[in-house]
């Protein structure tokens, strides 16, 4: 027989108390923290669907190879370790330890940037785009344009605009510090890229002799949907996949804290030795000697056993059918939300909920301040607060689009959760007209969404 239900594949071994409050205590936690769910306690939230980044449950392998960390400052047994498992996965040679994602990005960007330098992405994250535009360089997006209509159906809606490349290429050639593609695309609704599209911009790339970069962090996600979607992938493994992704790009970097269940961790990984012995010295200034990069020993053991883990097709079928267990919920509920539902989270079009709160009161934030009042469940607002600029009358430049992430733990939360989370949202479309929009009282130069403070209208 073929069951319906799709469990999680996995049994509790140790558990996690939640803090439960009421809406009139969330009120008083909510203004306190400047209406930003950056400043909250994590004691005050409830389900907690903020980031999917470090914030997976380890499985007893990974702790049991954290007792088997090897410490030692230089050559590390978890180092070897570690660097074999990347190596495998990317089939790339010259891999760098590193604390997390950004600190990657630091040193490959800052490398590779500078004024004057263009660098081109499906999406930038937040992180990347900061780390580029610290340096001077300036970091152009081109999603396909489908990736616009939220609701519109597109198997691989995360693929970037392959003419928009070509005509970049051209337009700022001899100028591009690299073009980077993001598996899966996550500030664009954390929609998958197709193979045939990453097969098109390494050709594109090597015709130009342009870097091509992967930003990797949701590498086995992505391959999931290359292997149900995309044709003439169906008999590969996801672990084929995701090597034949690397195998078209020339380095990659990656945050260890998604898609290698670690909590803390990232890598960086180049085929030319010449570009990975620059970046080791930037990275023992900064990170660490080469052979842990900011690293525990401990850390090290948990990212090489956790890439193999994340590949397990059951694992891969549970998460992904997860996320859109709870996207369809919602979107019985009527809420608007970006179509398909990708891989790690799910996104709401808070323009299409909020259509009385203009993009320039963060219809986002609103949205997010709701869901914690109602149901002290902590999302994140990626729209105007996140990638909104001012144009030179100090009026709002909004972002593309004003989404809100659920961003869903691997292997934390139960279906119940779920279903608790789905019934908030309930509430929320009930008192959907009354959500009032914000206004920025304090804001810093860069990343602005993390520290901001904010007041109701
Ligand atoms: N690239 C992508 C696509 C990411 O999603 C992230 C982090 C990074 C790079 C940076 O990695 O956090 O280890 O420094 N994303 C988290 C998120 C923070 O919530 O989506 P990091």
């Amino acid at each position: 027989m073929q069951f319906q239900t799709i469990i999680e594949p996995f049994r509790i071994k140790s558990v996690e108390p939640i803090g439960l409050s009421t809406e009139e205590e969330r009120v008083r936690f909510l203004k306190e923290a400047h209406y930003n769910p950056f400043l909250l306690r994590s004691k005050d939230v409830i389900i907690d669907f903020m980031t999917d980044s470090g914030t997976s449950a380890m499985s007893a392998h990974q702790w049991a190879g954290v007792m088997e960390g090897d410490e030692a400052y230089a050559g590390s047994r978890s180092w070897e370790r570690m660097q074999q498992a990347v190596q495998e996965l990317t089939g790339m040679e010259h891999i760098l330890p590193t604390h997390q994602g950004r600190a990657g990005e630091r040193i490959v960007y800052g490398h590779l940037g500078g004024p004057g330098k263009v660098f081109i992405s499906n999406t930038h994250f937040d992180t990347t785009r900061a780390n580029i535009e610290f340096t001077g360089a300036t970091a152009i997006d081109i999603p396909i344009k489908e990736n616009e209509d939220t609701a519109l159906l597109h198997p691989f809606k995360g693929n970037m605009d392959t003419a928009a490349l070509e005509r970049l290429l051209k337009e700022h050639k001899g100028n591009v510090g690299a073009v980077i593609l993001t598996v899966t695309n996550n500030s664009g609704g954390g929609q998958p890229v197709s193979m045939a599209n990453a097969k098109e911009i390494s050709s594109i790339c090597r015709h130009h002799g342009v870097l091509l970069m992967l930003d990797c962090c949701r590498i086995a996600e992505n391959s999931y949907f290359v292997k149900h979607r995309e044709q003439g992938m169906e008999n590969l493994s996801y672990r084929e996949i995701a090597q034949r992704m690397f195998a078209l790009t020339d380095g990659a970097v990656m945050s260890a804290k998604k898609d290698a269940f670690a909590n803390i961790g990232g890598f960086i990984a180049f085929k030319d030795a010449a570009l990975a012995e620059a970046c080791t010295n930037l990275l023992i200034i900064t990170e660490g000697f080469s052979t842990y990069g900011g690293l525990a020993g401990r850390d090290m053991e948990a990212i090489a056993i956790g890439l193999q883990e994340v590949f397990d097709p059951h694992y891969l079928q549970y998460r992904i059918k997860s996320t859109a267990f709870l996207g369809d919920r919602l979107t019985e509920l009527g809420v608007p939300l970006m179509l398909p539902i990708g891989g790690h989270a799910v996104y709401i079009d808070a323009k299409k909920l909020y259509p009385h709160i203009p993009p320039a009161q963060y219809p986002g934030q609103a949205l997010v301040c709701e869901l914690y009042r109602i149901g002290g469940i902590r999302s994140v607002e990626i729209g105007s607060v996140m990638f909104g600029t001012y144009a030179e009358d100090g009026s709002l430049k909004p972002a593309r689009m004003e989404l809100v992430r659920l961003a869903i733990p691997r292997r934390v939360y139960t279906q119940s959760h779920i279903e608790y989370v789905a019934e908030a949202f309930g509430e929320v479309m009930r008192r959907k007209d009354k959500a009032r929009g914000l206004k920025i009282m304090k804001e810093p130069k860069f990343l602005r969404h993390f520290t901001a403070h904010f007041e109701t209208l």
